[in-house]
């Protein structure tokens, strides 16, 4: 099965800087003018984390882990997101989810404000969003058996009657493709793939609209990859899921999304529909993270694109665009001056595309003169950006 066969979304997206900037067509558009069935709106997101110092552990400082940013995601959806470890990905995922705090912004889930939710109603909430982990293990208590490990779930959702929560339990381990009587047995009994079959069932039991997919299949083996892969398109078929689909593997996501966003140092640098984001890449970080990623069709030649020095400090992100230190594209243009300046915002580029770069005009051509010119060698993409072998869907 190819991407191709997932309906490509069309809904909006958008980052701002410290100033907060919305995105065209952003926040506020949950089945607004356009008609678009909006189920999340993230608008100008900060989480920031504190750095103490000091014999008083005083904050001295901040790690800007997401900052600033907008995106929608329509009601079925799967939105992916890519970039570097550390850009915030997970952090933003999480802060979506109430699991960490937000420093400013504002999250709606389904026209209600999730960040102001309280008590009953934030706790109702919290069962309609979902979180399946990458570490299949490491998410499970090894010494409860799987009715508990998903039942508890139930149980804090208000599913008081044991009998309607086993059910929920064997039901949701049949549609992950496991035995009703596996309600029994421990974690360490499952191999890596039937695990994370257990923290998906253990997300569908409680019947959400929405699941953040944190690297949900990089920690298996390639040949299981796939098949948690298909597991979880077939579920979004079945139950209706939207999913926040986030991985480092360019060609996973590529497979499961129908839009794909890439994050650098907290923002989003591109958001784009996934076939359009993968044949007409903007930002020179985009064309760099696919120059690194391994070419399915051997006929496609790719020169593989250097990346200057590491990724920076979230503590302390450069100045103007974030990317400048490392862009390749602002080096061929000679350095000009507003790319360490002025951060730039994320702009429209074409349908349901969008760009954070002040000369994403001129990536395409530059690219191809870089490539016509041969890359210079002895430099590499750091290994983080560097792709794991595509799943073979
Ligand atoms: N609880 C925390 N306290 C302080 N810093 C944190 C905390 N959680 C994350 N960070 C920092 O925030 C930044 C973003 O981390 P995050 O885990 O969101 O990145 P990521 O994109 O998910 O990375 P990876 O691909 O490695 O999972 C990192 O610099 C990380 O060290
Ligand atoms: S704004 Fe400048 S530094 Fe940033 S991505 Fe564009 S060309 Fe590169
Ligand atoms: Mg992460």
């Amino acid at each position: 099965m190819s991407a191709e066969m997932i309906p490509a979304g069309s809904a909006t997206a958008g980052t701002g800087g410290h100033g907060g900037v919305s995105a065209p067509g952003g926040p506020g558009t949950a089945g607004g003018a356009d008609g678009e069935d909006v189920l999340l709106e993230v608008h100008d997101l900060k989480t920031y984390f504190p750095v103490l110092g000091g014999i008083l552990r005083r904050r001295v400082g901040n790690v800007y882990a997401v900052d600033g940013v907008s995106l929608d995601i329509r009601r079925g959806e799967t939105l992916g997101l890519v970039g570097e470890s550390g850009c915030g990905k997970t952090t933003l995922g999480r802060t979506v989810l109430r699991l960490e705090t937000a420093t400013a912004g504002s999250v709606r889930f389904d026209g209600q404000d999730v960040l102001a939710l309280q008590g009953r109603e934030l706790k109702r909430m919290r069962g309609r969003m979902q979180l399946i982990f990458q570490d299949p293990y490491g998410s499970l208590n090894p010494r409860m058996p799987v009715l508990d490990i998903i039942g508890e779930g139930l149980l804090a959702q208000g599913v008081k009657d044991s009998r309607e929560r086993t059910k929920r339990v064997e039901d949701s381990l049949e549609a992950v493709g496991l035995r009703r009587d596996y309600t029994r047995r421990y974690p360490h009994e499952f191999s890596g793939g039937q695990r994370q079959r257990i923290g998906i069932a253990r997300a569908l039991a409680l019947r959400p609209d929405f699941i953040v997919c944190d690297e949900p299949v990089s920690a298996l083996d390639v040949s299981i990859q796939s098949q948690i892969l298909n597991l979880l398109v077939q579920l979004r078929h079945d139950f209706g899921f939207t999913y926040l689909f986030i991985a480092h593997n360019l060609s996973v996501v590529q497979y499961i999304s129908d839009r794909v966003g890439v994050m650098y140092l907290g923002k989003l640098a591109e958001l784009a529909p996934v076939a359009e984001l993968y044949e007409r890449p903007l930002h020179p970080y985009t064309v760099a993270l696919l120059s690194a990623a391994p070419q399915v069709d051997p006929r496609v030649k790719r020169r593989r694109l250097v990346l200057r020095g590491d990724v920076p400090s979230p503590v302390n992100p450069p100045s103007g665009c974030h990317f400048h230190p490392r862009c390749w594209l602002r080096e061929r243009l000679g350095n000009p001056e507003i790319c360490s300046t002025v951060d730039p915002t994320l702009t429209v580029a074409g349908p349901g595309h969008t760009v954070a770069c002040h000369f994403a005009e001129r990536t395409r051509a530059e690219h191809e003169h870089l490539v016509a010119e041969g890359v210079p060698s002895g430099a590499a993409v750091p290994p983080e950006a560097a792709v794991p072998p595509a799943a073979t869907a």
